[in-house]
C-alpha cells in the first residue's frame, strides 16, 4: 500500500489542491494526522475532501477547538479569533463530523499516527529531548505526527536519537526495522519551518520507502481569501513567510 500522509491542512484549499496535483497517481490511500481546519478560509471544502477521501483520520487540537470551542482559552488571540470564525463558518454536518473524530494514536498496518505526541495530542515534539521521551511511548517503530508544522522527524538507532533535517537527507529514504522513527510530514496549509511551500509525505509500506516533499501553491489566493473572510490579517501574512 502506498500512503499519502498529510497533516495540519488548516482550511487551506489552495495548498491541499497543490499537494493532490503533485502526488497524483503516487498513492493508494490518504492518512491525516489532524488539524484539518482552523486559520484558513476554506474549512468546509477541506473538511469535505478529507471526509470523502481519507482512509484514516485523527483529530488535531484545532479540529477539537473549532468543532466544540473547548480549550480555546489556551490559544493565542489570533488562534482564538480564527477558531471562533471557523466554528461559525463550518456547516452543521462538518462541525459534527469534526467533533466526533477520534484522537490518536491510530494504528495503520504496522505503524501509527498521532497529532502531537504519542501521549498527548497537544504536545509539541520539537527537540531531541522531547523526541527521546516520546520514543518511550511509541507502540510501533514508525509513528507519523504533526502539530509542530515543521517537516522532518527523529530517528532512534541503538539508543542514539538523531534529528532529521530534510534539506540534508536524500529521498526516498528507507525506513528499516532496526530503528524507530517519528516522522512529521510537514504542514499542508500553514508551514512554520521558513519554507512557505506545502509539505507532505509519501510512504510505501511494501518497499518501506519514505519521501518528504514540498510543493509551491497559490499562496496569494489563500491570503486574499483569509482577508476577505474577515479573519485576522497576520494569518494571511504568515503564509508568505512560512512561519
Ligand atoms: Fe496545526
Amino acid at each position: 500500500m502506498r500512503y499519502l500522509v498529510i497533516s495540519d491542512l488548516h482550511g487551506n484549499w489552495e495548498a491541499l489542491s497543490a499537494v493532490l496535483r503533485d502526488a497524483i497517481d503516487q498513492y493508494d490511500q490518504v492518512l491525516c494526522c489532524g488539524d484539518i481546519v482552523g486559520y484558513g478560509a476554506d474549512p468546509n471544502p477541506v473538511t469535505e475532501w478529507v471526509r470523502k477521501n481519507a482512509a484514516a483520520v485523527i483529530r488535531g487540537n484545532h479540529d477539537r477547538a473549532c468543532a466544540t470551542l473547548t480549550g480555546i482559552e489556551w490559544f493565542n488571540p489570533l488562534a482564538q479569533a480564527a477558531t471562533r470564525w471557523t466554528h461559525r463558518a463550518l456547516s452543521d454536518e462538518n462541525r459534527a463530523w469534526l467533533s466526533e473524530l477520534p484522537h490518536g494514536p491510530a494504528q495503520v498496518e504496522d505503524f501509527q499516527m498521532v497529532h502531537g505526541s504519542p501521549v498527548d495530542e497537544d504536545e509539541y515534539l520539537v527537540s531531541l529531548h522531547e523526541a527521546r521521551e516520546a520514543f518511550g511511548f511509541t507502540e510501533q517503530h514508525l509513528t507519523f505526527f504533526g502539530h509542530t508544522h515543521i517537516q522532518g522527524g527523529f530517528e532512534q538507532r541503538q539508543n542514539r536519537t538523531m534529528q532529521w533535517n530534510p534539506a540534508d537527507l536524500r529521498f526516498p529514504r528507507m525506513v528499516d526495522d532496526v530503528a524507530s522513527y517519528l516522522v512529521n510530514p510537514g504542514s499542508v496549509g500553514q508551514p512554520r519551518d521558513k519554507d512557505r511551500r506545502a509539505g507532505y509525505a509519501l510512504f510505501d509500506r511494501a518497499s518501506r520507502t519514505l519521501e518528504l516533499r514540498r510543493i509551491s501553491y497559490d499562496i496569494m489566493t489563500a491570503q486574499h481569501k483569509i482577508v476577505d473572510a474577515g479573519l485576522p490579517e497576520p494569518l494571511a501574512v504568515r503564509l508568505g513567510f512560512g512561519c
